[in-house]
Order: structure tokens, then C-alpha cells, then sequence
């Protein structure tokens, strides 16, 4: 934390989320920033954004998320929100695993706008479309895709809200220690 004269200075974050149209972007916000979930699905014109306040250690620290929209006729607004991130969210949908083969891509192109390497997450949401028999070849597969970005991998559900809290603490955390 700086202070100059009597204000304080909050130190914050920037995070972009990125991946596929449909794989559950914006619902990962809505769970966490207001506890809801919609099962009808509308889609992100361009970017929306959402600040997060978080406390570590009693210091106040804001989270700047940019949720991205996945359609193809946005890329060029979305890729303009890239620049100087400090988090990378880049999301598949764990019940398509056509959206895990574009994750790298994604995760690319988002990396690239920066010139410091941003911290890296790759999350596989919608986790509670998955039979519990299979969820440990989804985690399998992420975890490899993650290793292969250097990126961590979170399993989670916007549906039932399985480790939302607990990914965007770890994001808050990550991100607090290098601001
Ligand atoms: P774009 O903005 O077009 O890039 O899409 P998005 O990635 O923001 O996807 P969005 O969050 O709008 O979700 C797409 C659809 O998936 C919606 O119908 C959601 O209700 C559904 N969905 C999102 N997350 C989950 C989840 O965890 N479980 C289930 N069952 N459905 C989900
Ligand atoms: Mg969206």
C-alpha cells in the first residue's frame, strides 16, 4: 500500500477472461460478484466489466475483471482490453471439450498483448454437467493443457458454485503478492 498526503492509495489488479462464445465466461462473474445464476444464455457484447473489492492481510486491494465476449465478430474489441493485465482467465467448457482445443490460442493472444507474463488460470467451469465418472479424465486433460501454458488449473461450477469463492481468493491472493 502507498500513501500521498492523507489518501490511500489502493493497490489493484487487472484480470481478463477469455475463451470460447458459450463456455461460461460471464456466469463465473455473476456467481461470484452478485451469488446469481441464469440458465438462459446472453451473450457479452464486446466486454463487460465488474470491480471486486478484496481484503488481504486488512489491506484493501480491487480486483479489475474484464469479461471478454467469446463471439468471433468481437475479437477485435475484446483483444483491445489485453494490454497490461497482471491476470490471464482463460475458460473451457468441461461438457465441451471442443472449447479446451482453442484454449491455447486464446491464452496466447491474450499473453501476447502484454510484455510482462501475466499470471496464468485455466478454468474448466460447468463442472456439474459432468458425470462424476468421467470428471477425472476432464481433470487429466486440463491439468496437462495448464502445465503446457504454465497456468493453474481450477475445476469449478457457476451452476452449484463449487470453488468459485475459492479460485477468485487464489486469484486475489497471486495477484496481491505481485502488485
Ligand atoms: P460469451 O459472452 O458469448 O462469450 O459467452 P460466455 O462465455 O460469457 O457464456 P455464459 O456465461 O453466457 O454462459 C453460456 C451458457 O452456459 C448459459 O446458458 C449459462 O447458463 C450456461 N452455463 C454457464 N456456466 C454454467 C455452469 O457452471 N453449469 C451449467 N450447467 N451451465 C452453465
Ligand atoms: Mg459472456
Amino acid at each position: 500500500t502507498s500513501f500521498s498526503g492523507s489518501k490511500v492509495q489502493v493497490r489493484m489488479a487487472k484480470t481478463v477472461f477469455v475463451g470460447d462464445v458459450g463456455v461460461g465466461k460471464t456466469s463465473i462473474l455473476n456467481r461470484f460478484c452478485r451469488d446469481t445464476f441464469d440458465d438462459t444464455y446472453r451473450a457479452t457484447i464486446g466486454v463487460d466489466y465488474e470491480m471486486e473489492r478484496f481484503w488481504i492481510l486488512n489491506v484493501p486491494f480491487n480486483l479489475q475483471i474484464w469479461d471478454t465476449a467469446g463471439q468471433e465478430r468481437f475479437k477485435c474489441i475484446a483483444a483491445s482490453y489485453y494490454r497490461g493485465s497482471n491476470i490471464i482467465v482463460t475458460v473451457f467448457d468441461a461438457s465441451n471439450l471442443e472449447s479446451l482445443s482453442t484454449c491455447q490460442r486464446w491464452m496466447d493472444d491474450a499473453v501476447g498483448a502484454n510484455s510482462v507474463v501475466p499470471i496464468k488460470f485455466l478454468v474448466a467451469t460447468k463442472m456439474d454437467l459432468v458425470p462424476q465418472g468421467h470428471q477425472d479424465k476432464i481433470h487429466q486433460l486440463g491439468l496437462r493443457m495448464a502445465n503446457l501454458m504454465q497456468a493453474e488449473y481450477w475445476p469449478i461450477s457457476s451452476k452449484s458454485g463449487e470453488n468459485v469463492e475459492l479460485f477468485f481468493r487464489r486469484m486475489a491472493a497471486l495477484a496481491f503478492e505481485i502488485g
